[in-house]
Formats: C-alpha cells, sequence, structure tokens
C-alpha cells in the first residue's frame, strides 16, 4: 500500500515541476520575428517589476487589480489604449528607466500573456512610444475613471467582451487557484 501511495496521481497538475519551469516566451508568436527583443530579459523583467502584484502569469484574481493573462491586449487596438498602457504610473515611473528594455517588458505582457486578446497584426511597442507614455504619465487622474472611458471604447470598437470591465472575468478566479495549491503542496 505505501508503494501506491508513493506513486505521484496521473492527474496531479503539480507533478511536472516547480514553478521555477514556468516559461510563457515560447507563446509570443504574435511578435514580429523581425522584431529585435529579448524576451528572456522581458518575462524576468517582468516578473520582478510587475509579477508580485499581477502574477507571474498575469493573473492576480481574486485580488482587486485588473488581470492582465487574455485580456490585456484588447488595448492594443486604439491607439488611445496603448498610450494607456504606457501611462500608467507603475510602468512609466518603474525602476527600469531604459524605454528600449520597458518596451520589450510591454512586449512580452501583450503578446505573451495577453495571448489571443491582442489582435493579430499588432505593431509592438517601441523605445519611442514608451518614452513618449513617460512624458504624459498619469498622475493625479481617478485611473478608474480613465480606465472605464478606454475600456468602453475597446468593446464598442474592437468587440472586446464586456468582462473587461471588471477587474477580473469570474473565471480568472478558477485558473489562480492551482497556483494557490502549489504553495500549499510546497509549504
Ligand atoms: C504595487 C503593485 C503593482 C505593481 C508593482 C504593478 N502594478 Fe500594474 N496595476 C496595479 C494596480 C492596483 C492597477 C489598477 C489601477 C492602477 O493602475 O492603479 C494596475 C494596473 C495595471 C494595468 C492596467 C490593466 C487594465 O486592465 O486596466 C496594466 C497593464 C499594468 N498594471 C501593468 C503593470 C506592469 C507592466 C507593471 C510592471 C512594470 C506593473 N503593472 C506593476 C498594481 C501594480
Amino acid at each position: 500500500m505505501l508503494l501506491v501511495a508513493a506513486a505521484p496521481p496521473a492527474e496531479d497538475p503539480y507533478a511536472s515541476g516547480p514553478v521555477t519551469s514556468f516559461s510563457v516566451v515560447g507563446d509570443v508568436s504574435g511578435l514580429p520575428a523581425s522584431f529585435p527583443a529579448d524576451m528572456n530579459l522581458a518575462q524576468s523583467d517582468y516578473v520582478e517589476q510587475c509579477g508580485g502584484c499581477h502574477g507571474i502569469k498575469g493573473n492576480a484574481a481574486p485580488a482587486d487589480l485588473p488581470n492582465l493573462q487574455g485580456r490585456v491586449g484588447w488595448f492594443m487596438c486604439l491607439p488611445e489604449g496603448r498610450a494607456y498602457l504606457t501611462r500608467l504610473p507603475n510602468v512609466a515611473r518603474s525602476r527600469i528607466s531604459d524605454h528600449k528594455q520597458m518596451a520589450d517588458l510591454l512586449n512580452f505582457m501583450v503578446f505573451g500573456l495577453g495571448g489571443k486578446s491582442t489582435p493579430a497584426g499588432t505593431r509592438p511597442f517601441t523605445a519611442a512610444e514608451v518614452a513618449a507614455g513617460r512624458t504624459t504619465a498619469y498622475t493625479s487622474v481617478s485611473l478608474i475613471k480613465v480606465r472605464a472611458q478606454i475600456v468602453d471604447k475597446v468593446i464598442q470598437k474592437c468587440g472586446a467582451p464586456a468582462s473587461l470591465r471588471l477587474m477580473y472575468p469570474p473565471d480568472a478566479v478558477r485558473t489562480a487557484l492551482p497556483l494557490a495549491g502549489r504553495a500549499r503542496k510546497a509549504g
């Protein structure tokens, strides 16, 4: 009986290895192959600078902050949506001061974490675009209000799901649970 118990159950989602093996770099297929970018560096920059709040996979639900996984790419369909991403305080005033390095981080975010929400043919962020966002960074405005206006447009003009109005769609909580399970198992 002990021998049977020692074998991991076939359906064990954690049997494949520790969380450090996580990588979505292979999924950044929307990024033009000709675009020069170090996506490994971009991913570790994201995990270090943003993942603590947003989750390493861009899903922090049920924490009360916007889910990036599978939805942040919708903002790329409108110029003001792209600008919104570069003007966010945590982006514009990040300790990553190099514009190209931040552009790559954002490209990892939209092409990697955003997945199918990023429209086909989306132009990657450039250093110049990040620099421009920094000169018009949001400071005292109500981000909730700004976001609501942009999200309304993205829903109307680009066909984004109405759930983009929420911080995260209801099923995001379900996909967040395995990480919690992983932490329990490790601890
Ligand atoms: C201290 C926690 C924290 C850190 C670190 C952080 N964010 Fe955020 N982020 C938030 C919160 C809270 C919001 C929601 C409103 C706001 O911006 O204040 C947000 C909003 C966003 C949004 C808007 C998404 C939407 O649906 O409207 C994006 C994109 C984003 N953050 C990306 C990043 C990136 C990229 C980094 C790293 C460079 C980062 N964030 C670092 C907390 C954080």
